[in-house]
């Protein structure tokens, strides 16, 4: 038989998100950008954290910056490499999210399999997609890490949008072409859908 604290039941429980979310006064979501590199995912999360905190909320980014370099750091750009990135990420942000904080997730994730096992995961309501669908002429004009210019030289192999495939989202919540939008007009449509799904 399990044995139970009967002093104290109550111990034998984590708080829960509820919990959690009304110390907050906060509800967690992940907000999940996909789009090419050079798309202006890491730049628009960055800003809308930097909106959201000013009002009060708490979140948390996740992106190449402190994923690929460190949990991640052990994978590539094969497609099952790709799976595996996105699967540890999403299992990451889910415990984010469950902890009622709000959660910014900037990777490719190149196809609608990745994107949906993502969002099963965390689970569909707690999910919402945005593309960052800015042109490829656009990211590979912009350049910022050279890894179009190596890419097409055949230096980098297997890179999304010269040598692997990019797959646009379907039914995104959002979608933000940065070629066109500045990052104050792409910050300010997330928040008209954001604030509502956050605010207790
Ligand atoms: S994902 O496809 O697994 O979702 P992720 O977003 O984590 O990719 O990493 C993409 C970043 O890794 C790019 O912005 C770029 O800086 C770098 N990178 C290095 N090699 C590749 C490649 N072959 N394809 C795409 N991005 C690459």
């Amino acid at each position: 038989m399990q044995e139970t604290n009967h002093i104290y039941p109550i111990f034998d429980k984590m708080m829960t998100r509820q919990d959690k979310e009304s110390l907050l006064h906060q509800k967690g979501v992940m907000v999940w950008f996909t789009g090419l590199s050079g798309s202006g995912k890491s730049t628009i999360a960055i800003a809308l954290e930097r909106e959201l905190h000013k009002r009060g909320f708490l979140c948390r980014i996740l992106d190449g910056d402190n994923i690929r370099s460190g949990i991640n750091n052990n994978l590539g750009f094969t497609e099952a490499d790709r799976v595996e990135n996105i699967r540890r990420i999403a299992e990451v942000g889910k415990l984010f999210v469950d902890t009622g904080i709000i959660t910014l997730a900037a990777f490719i994730s190149p196809n609608n399999e990745i994107r949906e096992m993502a969002a099963s995961i965390i689970g569909k309501d707690d999910f919402l997609e945005i593309y960052v669908s800015t042109p490829i002429t656009e990211c590979e004009r912009r350049d910022v890490k050279g890894l179009y210019a190596k890419a097409r030289k055949g230096e980098i192999k297997n890179f999304t949008g010269v040598s692997a495939p990019f797959e646009a989202p379907s039914h995104p919540a959002l979608s933000l072409d940065t070629s066109v939008l500045s990052v104050e007009e792409s910050v300010n449509k997330l928040l008209d859908i954001i604030l509502p799904k956050i605010s207790k």
